[in-house]
């Protein structure tokens, strides 16, 4: 019932896995450990989210305890934008490695197409830099063969830089990880996607209600709350079983106990033929811009049409 998909490494990844983004440290920890108890297998991870240490605490006594092995969970962390040098990737995962209290990773990730100094702090615009993925990329793909990083992919890539991306690969990515819910589909990627084997996993999969950042209310539309009538379901949860049934996995954050278990709460359902042509609908937008990352001097892209390369 689509708890699975399989990549093109031949791995399984767990189709829907806990968000960690803007999980506050002190909290982070209990959300991950409810989540596992509940039956997730799947956390999602990053250094600059800033609660690794924490994560890492609770997998280890989550190991000790017998409560769940570390071979049937899958953890997913990202390469930050300051580590992109081809002699730092390896540098930067060992460190995630050591943080999480794990010796490999399920999947690890670019995180940007943006690349920072070397130590920089926070988003300063001064300390955006060129990147360059075709040697990010080559360090990724190092660690694909130690074996460190079982899968390699990339986060946050318009459709043409993950085509750029193909052209230059002796490993192709196995996931690409981008911002898709139903009001932002992403029927570009998804096709390029499906047609190189690549798997699709969309964060912000809720829409990231209550962030701040975000001003359209994905589970407030009308569509989404439609279907959510006619089955008996909650908005979070046709928004995901959406996703699933386009075939993606999805990342939904939360830190309550309650949500966590509705969000688990998908695989016995499904949303018939007739409701699900009409997510076609919905108008779309781009909820997480980046703005941060374009700037008319510093950096690769002058604007956020170029970071995303008009998928805006
Ligand atoms: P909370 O952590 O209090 O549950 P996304 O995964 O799209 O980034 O969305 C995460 C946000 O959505 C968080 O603010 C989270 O709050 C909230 N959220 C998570 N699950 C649900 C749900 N089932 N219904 C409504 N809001 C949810």
């Amino acid at each position: 019932a689509m708890r699975f998909f399989e990549l093109n490494t031949g791995a399984k990844i767990p189709s829907v896995g806990l968000g960690t983004w803007q999980a506050a440290p002190g909290v982070v920890g209990d959300a991950v450990a409810t989540a596992i108890k509940l039956g997730y297998r799947h956390i999602d991870c990053a250094q600059v989210y800033g609660n690794e240490k924490e994560i890492g605490s609770v997998l280890k006594k989550l190991f000790e305890d017998g409560v769940v092995k570390r071979e049937d969970l899958w953890i997913t962390s990202k390469l930050w934008n300051t580590n992109h040098a081809l002699e730092d990737v390896q540098e930067a995962m060992d460190s995630t490695l050591q943080d999480l209290h794990l010796n490999y990773l399920d999947l690890y990730l670019i995180h940007w197409p943006v690349s920072m100094k070397k130590g920089a702090v926070g988003f300063n615009r001064e300390d955006l830099t060129q990147p360059d993925i075709p040697v990010t990329w080559r360090a990724m793909e190092a660690l694909y063969d130690s074996g460190k990083a079982r899968a390699i992919g990339v986060s946050n890539f318009s459709t043409k830089k993950l085509g750029d991306l193909l052209e230059v690969a002796r490993v192709p990515p196995a996931v690409v990880q981008v911002e898709c819910h139903p009001v932002w589909q992403q029927p570009k990627l998804h096709a390029l996607c499906k047609s190189k084997g690549i798997h699709l996993t969309g964060f912000s999969p809720l829409g990231s209600p209550g962030t701040g950042i975000v001003k359209i209310e994905v589970l407030k539309d009308p569509v989404l709350n439609m279907v959510a009538e006619k089955l008996g379901k909650s908005p979070a949860q046709i928004a995901l079983r959406w996703g699933l049934q386009m075939g993606h996995s999805v990342l939904p954050k939360s830190t309550n106990e309650v949500r966590i278990r509705q969000n688990f709460d998908v695989f016995d359902f499904s949303i018939p033929e007739d409701l699900f042509v009409k997510f076609s609908e919905i108008e779309q937008e781009r909820l997480i811009k980046a703005t941060v990352f374009a700037h008319e001097t510093f950096g690769a892209y002058r604007t956020v049409e170029e970071l995303w390369d008009g998928e805006i």
